[in-house]
């Protein structure tokens, strides 16, 4: 493929190209010169004296494949998805899938804030069974002294204020114990992180303000750190797509929808079938995730936290059929992600990932994954409602069997 060849991201046949013109023509619709992609991705990403800086104790690096995935179209924009998974076939799926959501018109994408939450335990001395009446007023007085905390914590990073973040409120809940009574006050330090993951900002903020709370309450502060059940900082995706895309070999369009529509039920109904399908919607996001080098496992502990936050463990996407017959879906979940700061900053491939994916902050790599995710979603279900999993999954497993 001559590098002129990529118009838009919609892709035919682009997986039957040897793995040099596939790279090449990436290289020719995104402007980076060839060399830039080979000298990062041909050695795995990372060499070892970088690897021997993010972390202690290095022995050597360790690889995985690094994919990009076509035909994602994400608020009207051509999107190509660099994802990075030892699994087969999840990478084949997102795009197959992205193919039938772009026929609909794309992923609509939309985001919160991005609000990440600090918590600060505080613990009483007075036992308890007799505090309960002490909690509230200690509350209402935490409250009332709110614009003090909150300019004492914009302290701690006033690049993040430049930037047009910083705290921006403050929650006070009372942790109840199994017999009902209050055990002690946690406060919620909410601050805008910008493009930052916000670990480090918000845990220095909380550890900064603790002694002012205390100060304030005469508890003794607890623990300080962020919370991953990062629910003020979401991002929600909806789909519409015809029923002629969904459409395979001996199953009409209207059947895979409707098989999709009661998959959908089976996850919202049973929370067994729930963490499986969770599973495929974090294939994807997690592949994006770990391509631009951010904490996987703290999307992954907010996914299921906010899945669960209704006391039962819920589908974080769903799907139904739409008043003019369409098969319509529905994704929300947390994504506390960065695209500055930590590996990102040092890990040369997970900088080419936010390049090609067009990243410019952390609201357009929050709106990547998520749609990855829900893409993944489609594929597994519209698969498990009609052929079976087994059957494209076994053609990709026989692919990558090493003999
Ligand atoms: C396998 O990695 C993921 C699936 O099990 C997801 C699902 O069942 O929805 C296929």
């Amino acid at each position: 493929m001559r590098d002129t060849d990529l118009k838009n991201t919609r892709m035919t046949g682009w997986y039957k190209l040897p793995r040099r013109d596939r790279v090449s023509g990436l290289a020719g619709f995104l402007n980076i010169p060839g060399k830039d992609f080979s000298d990062i991705l041909d050695s795995g990403g990372l060499d070892v004296d970088t690897a021997d800086r993010l972390i202690e104790n290095v022995a050597g690096v360790y690889s995985l494949p690094f994919a990009v995935a076509p035909n994602f179209l994400i608020n009207g924009r051509d999107i190509l998805v660099p994802m990075v998974t030892e699994e087969p076939s999840v990478v084949a799926a997102a795009s197959n899938a992205a193919r039938m959501i772009r026929e609909g018109g794309g992923f609509n994408v939309s985001l919160t804030d991005p609000i990440m939450i600090c918590q600060i335990q505080l613990i009483p001395s007075t036992p308890p069974e007799i505090a309960g009446e002490e909690f509230r007023r200690t509350a209402m007085t935490i409250l009332s002294r709110k614009d003090e905390i909150l300019a004492a914590a914009a302290d701690v990073d006033p690049a993040l204020k430049q930037a047009g973040g910083g705290p921006v409120d403050l929650e006070v809940r009372e942790i109840l114990n199994e017999k009902s009574g209050p055990e002690f006050l946690v406060v919620h330090l909410l601050v805008d992180v910008r493009d930052a993951m916000g670990a480090n900002a918000v845990n220095t903020m909380g550890e900064r303000i603790a002694p002012i709370l205390e100060e304030i309450s005469g508890f003794r502060a607890g623990l300080k750190v962020l919370s991953n059940l990062a629910d003020k900082r979401t991002v929600r995706v909806e789909v519409s797509i015809p029923v002629s895309a969904l459409e395979m070999k001996d199953y009409p369009g209207e059947r895979v929808r409707d098989g999709i529509v009661s998959a959908s039920r089976f996850a919202e109904l049973d929370p067994y079938r729930a963490a499986t399908h969770n599973k495929g919607i974090m294939n994807g996001v997690d592949a994006v995730i770990i391509a631009a080098g951010n904490d996987w496992r703290a999307v992954e502990a907010g996914a299921h936290a906010f899945a669960a936050r209704g006391g039962r463990y819920m589908p974080l996407c769903t799907w139904r059929k739409d008043d003019d017959g369409a098969l319509k879906g529905r994704l929300e979940m947390p994504m506390a992600v960065g695209t500055i700061g930590g590996a990102v900053k040092v890990h040369p491939a997970a900088r080419l990932s936010l390049q090609i994916m067009g990243a410019t902050g952390a609201g357009d790599l929050a709106c990547v994954a998520a749609s990855a995710g829900m893409a993944n979603n489609l594929a597994a279900l519209r698969a498990l409602a009609t052929e079976g999993i087994q059957r494209g999954h076994m053609k990709m497993h026989a692919r990558s069997r090493i003999n």
